[in-house]
């Protein structure tokens, strides 16, 4: 048999001609079957199963030649053609359709005691078993509930929840749904079936519906399940068709088996989770993180889990929905007024709350910019008590308009740093008072400057300021820099306010008498210190690079320049000018070296001609602080020949060709998407479908920290 390929090739180099183009023939029968089906099996391989194998344009252009010859032969136009997802002609108001079975809602649980509750309560309620409740779990979509009715494996009425008994009839705008099949897959279909699922937008979706909003002049869509609702509720359906909505099915609602009404609502498999496999051969999306489980215990567990991927999917869930698996149980169990007893809704917390600003204080950090953090009323949000949020910088206060007193919404989603996203200036008391602009440093009084054009306010006393000096030993110390272990930020806090250390120079000659002094220190651990300090020593001219905390050069910067020195000398050579004539070209070689540009160029020049810094580096290099200089011609070894490497989802401390030029430099192809020629991924956060291809491949997949300590370091 011709493989799908070929045969599109031979379609598309074959128009029909003549009387087949025009008339009802044979040929003309044939092709248009043909285009039906292979239409239809590309769209499902685009939309469900998130595998296309055909470019786009070819897809256009099959769909072309299908709308040709309905245009040409109307004869042959059937309901199964992907034309009729987009047919008819706008609503002046949507019909009500009647639910055969009701829509109900959930119950909600708020923590892992009401799930156990929950669990409790069904196992006290059933008679037929005595062992362990077992769940299928399902991430709580945040779209809106659609109940589709199939007549004979044809999509005949779609209908929103409306008030559960009776909804809207959306079906005009349903059948656009890309993710819909208009006739069910397979031939094992009931006369009637309803299968019920979620509409939503994926967050991609979402950004290019407002993309388009915002070029035609038109309001952006807050969040992406108004979007979806709008998209939906559109009288005229070729504006629905022009959204990319996902279908997900969730469950099945009415059944009848055959024609005339005999065997109503009979289950077709005997658990939950069977329906769900019964529906992806059917041809519907399916989740990717439905999962069974045999216990409350493992339900739980899949809720913590869920709670913390949320941020990394790339669609919005509000919780989990965890339905007792046996239909015969859900049977037994039945409902309770709107919501039946067999499932729940574990809710994650509340992502965004409400509080007040009692303050808002400046904070010094390592390169003496001062950050306004506001101080809270305590408040619960994302399952934490915030009571500090940054507001960055001064021209975010006055992008929020933001006064002491104010009340404020946080969010804080994921492990993300709480945020403050509004102002509620409805609510702002007499009282409030503008923020006030620091004009001495907070922590040692010194001068602020700030450059004109640029938000941000700084200390200008550098490691004369107690706070600088304490931010930039402890980057000094940290993990990624000279890696020295044991140096918790209390210590070096203690260090500093005892005038014990003016730089990380000092460091290293701390006595065993200085550290054992220190509060709560006993003597063994200030060996430790010592001994830690002692093996710092040996390090790489890359974390050397990077832990004199130069302003912006990050791990990646600092190795940039590693590899491109290979040693610190050349970089003092080319870097420090005895005159300011000089600069053009040192900015010039800096600017040359893979993504540095004119900003960070500016900060290495001026941190390494501070004649401060000099002495700190000769200093720190004095106390044995060393490192193997790499010649110009040695070899790198290509650890990576021959492999291929793909990156998705966003990294926070390298962008994308800094990950790649390092690639390539040990030797791998880096690749655009994932396949089974795929040795390893590089998942950022928020990682989508490459990831989950990955996954599905088995193919190994590295997180950001991972590869810089695999690969960096
Ligand atoms: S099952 C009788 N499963 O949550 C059970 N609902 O409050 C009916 N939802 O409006 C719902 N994801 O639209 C179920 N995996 C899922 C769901 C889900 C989202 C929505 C549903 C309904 C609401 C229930």
């Amino acid at each position: 048999m011709a493989s799908p390929i070929s045969s599109i090739a031979q379609i598309l180099a074959n128009p029909l001609l003549g009387n087949d183009a025009c008339k009802l023939t044979l040929e003309s029968q044939e092709r248009y079957l043909l285009l039906i089906k292979l239409i239809n099996a590309h769209n499902h391989r685009y939309h469900v199963l998130d595998n296309p194998i055909i470019p786009d344009s070819d897809y256009d252009k099959l769909f072309r030649q299908l709308l040709d010859l309905e245009d040409n032969v109307p004869e042959l136009l059937s309901i199964e053609s992907p034309s009729q997802r987009v047919g008819g002609s706008a609503l002046v108001q949507f019909s009500s359709v009647t639910h055969k079975l009701a829509m109900l809602s959930l119950d909600n649980a708020f923590n892992d005691t009401e799930l156990f509750a929950f669990d409790s309560r069904l196992n006290d309620r059933l008679t037929q078993s005595n062992t362990a409740l077992a769940y299928c779990c399902e991430p709580k979509l945040d779209g809106l509930a659609v109940s589709i009715t199939y007549i004979d494996g044809f999509l005949d009425t779609a209908a929103t929840r409306g008030d559960g008994s009776q909804g809207e009839n959306i079906t005009a705008n349903v059948k656009t749904i890309n993710s819909v099949p208009l006739k069910l897959q397979g031939e094992n279909f009931p006369h009637r079936v309803e299968v019920r699922g979620e509409v939503y937008l994926s967050h991609n979706g979402f950004k290019k519906m407002n993309d388009v909003a915002l070029k035609n002049g038109d309001k952006a869509f807050v969040n992406p399940r108004n979007a979806a609702a709008g998209s939906l509720r559109q009288l005229d359906p070729k504006m629905t068709a022009a959204r990319p909505l996902i279908f997900s099915a969730y469950g099945i609602g009415y059944i009848e088996q055959q024609h005339p009404n005999n065997d109503q609502n009979v289950y077709l498999t005997e658990t939950h989770s069977q329906s769900m496999r019964q529906l992806a051969d059917w041809g519907f999306v399916i989740n990717a993180e439905i999962k069974s489980v045999l216990n409350i215990n493992e339900a739980i567990a899949y809720c913590h889990d869920l709670t913390h991927r949320r941020s990394e999917l790339t669609y919005d869930i509000d919780g989990v929905v965890i339905k007792v698996d046996k239909y015969s149980l859900q049977q037994e169990l039945g409902f309770v007024s709107r919501a039946p007893r067999w499932a729940i809704a574990y809710k994650f917390p509340a992502e965004e709350a409400s509080t007040t600003i009692h303050a808002i204080e400046w904070q010094v950090g390592r390169t003496g910019a001062l950050t306004p953090v506001a101080k809270l009323a305590p408040v619960f949000v994302g399952g934490v008590t915030v009571s500090n949020a940054t507001l960055h910088n001064v021209d975010e206060i006055t992008r929020l308009d933001v006064r002491v007193d104010d009340t404020v919404i946080i969010q804080r989603a994921g492990d993300v740093i709480p945020k403050i996203i509004n102002v509620v200036h409805a609510l702002r008391p007499l009282t409030s008072t503008l923020p006030e602009l620091p004009n001495a440093c907070p922590e040692c009084g010194s001068k602020v400057a700030r450059v004109t054009g640029e938000a941000v306010i700084r200390c200008t006393a550098g490691n004369n300021c107690s706070a600088q000096l304490k931010e930039s030993i402890k980057h000094f110390v940290s993990r990624k820099a000279l890696d020295v272990d044991g140096f918790g930020d209390k210590i070096i806090d203690q260090l500093v306010d005892h005038k014990l250390i003016f730089s990380a120079a000092d460091l290293y000659v701390l006595s065993k008498q200085q550290l054992a002094g220190l509060d709560r220190l006993a003597e063994k651990s200030a060996e430790n210190l010592l001994s830690a300090l002692e093996a710092s020593k040996k390090t790489t001219l890359a974390r050397f690079i990077y832990s004199l905390g130069t302003r912006e050069v990050g791990q990646a910067t600092a190795k940039s320049l590693a590899q491109n020195f290979r040693s610190l000398n050349a970089l003092l050579d080319t870097v420090v000018k005895i005159s300011l004539d000089d600069k053009p070209s040192a900015i010039e070689v800096l600017t040359n070296i893979n993504d540095i540009g004119p900003i960070v160029a500016e900060n290495i020049y001026s941190f390494y001609n501070n004649p401060q810094n000099r002495e700190l580096i000769n200093r720190l290099q004095t106390a044995g602080i060393s490192w193997e200089n790499h010649s110009a011609d040695e070899q790198k070894t290509q650890t990576l020949s021959g492999q291929t490497w793909v990156l998705t989802g966003t990294l926070s401390t390298m962008n994308r060709d800094q990950v790649k030029e390092i690639l390539e430099s040990l030797g791998a192809k880096v690749a655009g998407s994932v396949s089974k020629n795929t040795d390893c991924l590089i998942a950022g956060a928020a990682a989508g479908a490459k990831r989950a291809k990955a996954e599905s491949l088995g193919i190994k997949i590295v997180d950001e920290t991972a590869f810089i300590e695999r690969f960096i370091e």
